[in-house]
């Protein structure tokens, strides 16, 4: 799979574990940054990120800052997007069963490194459940459609 990722300066301690764990499931990676611990705004690499999933060149993203709420926020704001901010593994598999969601949100500075992998792994290892959750999934979009 190719895989859109993005952090800021809360995020960055987890970037290296999680780029090397999604290289060595052999995906590809689009780093869209930070590249230091340096101080930085989580909306500017929330955006790259979606962009990358809008245009195709991902097919999922990740984002991780201190909390995983901000670049959440961020990422909810993209047409198109839908992000969850996960915290647990129940939730990392819901979210793609039943939302579709197309962006994960996680934060260095609540979960642990290894929990981050684990999230992320199962994200990308479950599918859409679709049936009557298209549905819901249709009536979210047609929210962000009119609104
Ligand atoms: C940065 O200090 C922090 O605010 C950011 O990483 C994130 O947690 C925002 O939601």
């Amino acid at each position: 799979m190719k895989i859109a990722f993005g952090c800021d300066h809360g995020g960055f301690p987890a970037k290296k574990d999680v780029i090397e764990y999604l290289i060595n499931s052999g995906h590809e990676v689009i780093d869209a940054g930070t590249f230091s611990d340096e101080s930085c705004d989580y909306p500017d690499f929330a955006i790259k990120v979606c962009k990358s999933v809008l245009d195709g060149s991902a097919d999922k993203g990740i984002l991780i800052c201190g909390t995983g709420i901000g670049m959440s926020i961020a990422a909810n704001k993209v047409n198109g997007i839908r992000c969850a901010h996960v915290t647990d593994e129940f939730s990392a598999e819901m979210t793609r069963r039943h939302n579709d969601t197309n962006v994960i949100a996680l934060g260095a500075r609540i979960t642990s490194v290894e929990l981050i992998i684990k999230l992320i792994d199962i994200f990308l290892n479950t599918s859409f459940d679709g049936g009557r959750h298209e549905n819901r999934v249709n009536k979210v979009m047609e929210i962000e459609k009119n609104n």
